[in-house]
């Protein structure tokens, strides 16, 4: 047998013992509460066949992208395609990452530098602190959506200050109060940056996300968009001035050392997006959904994001096991994922969801 260190397995008995080990697991087919999917993309019949159509035009394409996009993996559909998503989501360019959490880390850990403060909501996800980790940057987390927290913060910092959050938290599915800390940040001469993952195709009239439904893409240093969720397919783009684009292409380690993705994903990206900006019925429904949940729990988040706050793992499991043998799909998040007492359950909302059973759950959970 491959050797494993002693310490490694302790570490999973650990987890075990805990109650928060990982282990992979099949997609089910129950009610879906749970994937990122909240537009229906993914499985959308209708996309899937122009994707067909789409990748079968150019006959010649390659499998695979075949290197970095600075060596033999850069196209004119590459190209092509940033241009469209930098005037699709109001920007001056766009740089394609392989995953939103490819592009955070890129972004992060090579534009700010050590000398710099980085200021982080403590919510933020998993990439950013990996970026900001990256970076070697002084940093600080603010409170949760606390703008006297981040002003606090604000005035610690040395060198260029920069503020990263997200639109919508992934965890949480509330909003950050981005008109506010676009202010803060011009006052503080800090430089704002926005992951904008779970506002992706959600928000504005076109699903330019929250930065562009709200009119301040021109104040925003770098925004984040990531088509894994909303938009159905994978990969992401880092959002900014040409600059950015430039200074990414030259330094960022995770865009420069990796094989570009493949042809047949960038169309993907394409019909998706574009799919997505005229979806506005499936917008609507989501609205709607996320609107009768709010009205039945009385309260909510203004996003697909939904949790119910539960206490340590062991219960959050059991609650989640229960509402799943009743064939809702609903994942329980633990300890480490977030903060020990506010384990949760994620309930993702989704277009396709019915009021039924919406309400089915609710009264599954409440009881
Ligand atoms: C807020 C946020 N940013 C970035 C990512 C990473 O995006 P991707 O799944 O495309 O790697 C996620 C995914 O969970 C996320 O929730």
């Amino acid at each position: 047998m491959n050797k494993f260190p002693e310490r490694l397995s302790a570490e999973l008995e650990k987890r075990s013992i805990l109650g928060n080990r990982r282990a992979l697991s099949f997609p089910d087919d129950l009610i879906d509460f749970a994937s990122n999917d909240y537009l229906g993309l993914a499985k959308n019949l209708t996309l899937r066949k122009q994707i067909e159509v789409e990748s079968q035009i150019k006959m010649d394409y390659s499998l695979g992208a075949t290197g970095s996009r600075l060596l033999t993996g850069n196209t004119e559909f590459s190209e092509e395609l940033e241009q469209a998503l930098a005037q699709h989501y109001r920007a001056e360019s766009a740089l394609i990452f392989n995953s939103g959490y490819m592009a955070n880390l890129g972004l992060l850990s090579t534009v700010v530098k050590r000398e710099d403060t980085l200021i982080y909501d403590v919510n933020c996800h998993a990439s950013i602190r990996e970026g900001i980790q990256l970076s070697r940057a002084n940093n600080y987390g603010f409170k949760h959506n606390d703008l006297n927290d981040l002003r606090k913060k604000l005035r610690k910092g040395q060198g260029q200050k920069y503020v990263v959050v997200e639109s919508v938290y992934s965890m949480e599915g509330d909003i950050a109060p981005l008109k506010s800390m676009v202010s803060l940040c011009n006052e503080e001469n800090a430089l704002l940056i926005v992951d904008e993952a779970h506002a992706t195709g959600i928000y504005g009239e076109k699903g330019e996300g929250l930065c562009v439904q709200e009119g301040l893409e021109q104040s925003i240093f770098a925004r984040v968009y990531t088509f894994g969720k909303a938009i159905g397919h994978h990969g992401a783009i880092v959002a900014g001035s040409r600059k950015l684009k430039d200074y990414l292409i030259n330094f960022s380690k995770s865009f420069i050392y990796t094989t570009a993705l493949p042809y047949h994903s960038l169309v993907c990206i394409k019909e998706a997006v574009q799919f997505a900006a005229k979806s506005d019925e499936l917008r609507k429904k989501l609205g709607k959904n996320i609107r009768l949940y709010c009205e039945l729990v009385g309260g909510g988040n203004l996003s697909p994001i939904q949790t119910v706050l539960s206490k340590g793992n062991e219960e959050t499991k059991k609650l989640a096991e229960k509402v799943r043998s009743k064939g809702f799909s609903i994942f329980p998040i633990l300890h480490p994922t977030v903060p020990k007492g506010s384990e949760r359950l994620r309930i993702c909302l989704h277009a396709f969801n019915t009021s039924d059973q919406i309400k089915e759950l609710l009264t599954l959970i409440s009881r």
